[in-house]
């Protein structure tokens, strides 16, 4: 990848042709990670169908077949994974390198970090600077000892496990799924109850597989948004099927594409809909998004539902805070939708998104103000004064931040400003959407690198 000559792949899309046709986006990013880990985890054979082959979810596979797992990619998405079974982790001879991926790397912390073993772990200049001390801290608390961190606890860290890991009850300081995955993740190797206990509930895509392999997992709700989470100890996961469904996160990118082009009418197939990812198209419908849920099914455990979506005149609305774990990686696509909508949309309570691949607030903000949208951030909110169905676009390249979101982001806003739009690096890209670009342009979309 150009990364690793240092150079940057700017990119570009430019207004033109309305957007039509079916796409099918790839595989869930945050189920196919865990795919890998809960193949690890098992004893026996466990079958992918659908993953995402993306450089996220290539980077845990690397991490699982370096702790002894025996990997081998059969087809296109179809994976085999004999795992090791919960305690039979070997150590790992090198640094296991997650490159941009947060999810694969503190998942991964939970899962080796409550192993009788030593591993470190490492990333690029985006993960080196995210945090990891809300995960360091509940393992220490459950008997894993960080041998070595980066400033500020950051990556690069090592760390050590004990034999079995103390069980814990444990109140997440955030809303976040990788918090509570990682010691659901180390609570597996632990004798006893481990609780995590979330005041806003977050994706479940840990606590549904944890199930699907065999654990014994108990929800329930706690306060009025919140959810407690207990899984029984030292269970023994047998290896499954497991059919990915496809990424919310992802399809989030071409069905803001063609809300905002004119003319555009698309059909995004089998699209995951699980309520805790759905927020995005809440928000839109909210603002008068011509959204149709057809054809709804189970796939892969999941409900799925193929989504019609045409033009739209958006209206300005506010996002109530408690809906961003729904929608988490969703603000600055919605943050484009806003630019076009009629009047203004307050996103409120985004602190978390500072703490993302990039600042995306800062990083949203500093795009819209290259493509001349006027915004404000007071506090953790974000204000964006929509044109009416006109953007300008146009302005320097936008500075990405090795954010694959980011990138994506402006990339949809320049296919319906009035000038292009230009991205200073497309290469993140691929660590969550590889097949990003060929895809917007079988639907007609203008976009080069
Ligand atoms: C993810 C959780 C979210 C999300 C990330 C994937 C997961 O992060 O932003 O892209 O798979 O658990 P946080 O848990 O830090 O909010």
């Amino acid at each position: 990848m150009s990364h690793a000559h240092g150079l940057a792949t700017p990119v570009t899309s430019r207004p033109g042709k309305a957007l039509k046709g079916r796409l099918r986006v790839p595989g869930d990013k945050s189920i196919s990670h865990r795919s890998m880990i809960f193949g690890l985890l098992s004893i026996g054979e466990t079958r992918v169908e659908g993953l995402l082959e993306g450089d996220d979810v290539l980077r845990t596979a690397e991490a699982c077949r370096a702790l002894g797992a025996t990997i081998t990619r059969e087809g296109p998405g179809s994976w085999r994974i004999v795992g090791v079974g919960i305690g039979g982790l070997t150590e790992p001879a090198g640094v296991l390198d997650f490159g941009n991926a947060g999810t694969g790397s503190r998942l991964m912390m939970g899962v080796a970090g409550s192993h009788p073993i030593t591993t470190t772990f490492d990333g690029d200049a985006s993960l080196r600077k995210r945090p990891m001390r809300r995960i360091l801290d509940p393992l220490v608390k459950m008997g894993v000892t960080v041998v070595s961190e980066a400033e500020g606890g950051r990556v690069p860290l090592t760390l050590r496990g004990p034999r079995e890991t103390i069980p814990i009850t444990y109140e997440t300081p955030a809303a976040s799924a990788q918090i509570k995955s990682a010691i659901l993740l180390a609570g597996l190797n632990s004798p006893g109850q481990t609780t995590v206990i979330e005041r806003e509930a977050t994706r479940d895509h840990t606590e549904r597989m944890l199930r699907h392999f065999g654990a014994k997992v108990d929800v329930k709700p706690h306060g009025e948004d919140g959810r407690a989470i207990t899984l029984q100890g030292q269970p023994e996961l047998r290896g499954s099927t497991v059919v990915v469904p496809t990424d919310p996160s992802s399809a989030a990118f071409p069905l803001v594409a063609a809300l905002i082009t004119p003319g555009s009418d698309i059909i995004l197939e089998g699209v995951m809909m699980n309520p805790l990812r759905t927020g995005l198209i809440t928000t839109l419908l909210e603002m008068g998004a011509d959204i149709e849920r057809l054809n709804e099914r189970e796939e892969g455990g999941e409900t799925v539902a193929d989504l019609r979506v045409r033009t739209s005149r958006l209206k300005g609305v506010t996002v109530p805070a408690a809906r961003a774990p729904a929608m988490i990686d969703e603000y600055p696509v919605l943050a484009v939708a806003a630019s076009f909508a009629e009047g203004t949309t307050r996103m409120q309570g985004l602190h978390e998104l500072r703490v993302k691949e990039s600042d995306r607030l800062a990083a949203v903000a500093a795009g819209l103000a290259e493509a001349g949208v006027q915004h404000e951030i007071v506090g953790d909110d974000l204000i964006v004064q929509g044109g009416n169905g006109k953007v300008r676009g146009g302005g320097k390249p936008v500075a990405t931040h090795l954010d694959h979101r980011i990138a994506m982001s402006f990339l949809v806003m320049g296919l319906a400003a009035q000038e292009p739009m230009t991205v200073d690096d497309g290469a993140m890209i691929a660590t969550s959407f590889p097949t990003f670009i060929p895809l917007m342009r079988e639907l007609g979309a203008t976009i080069q690198d």
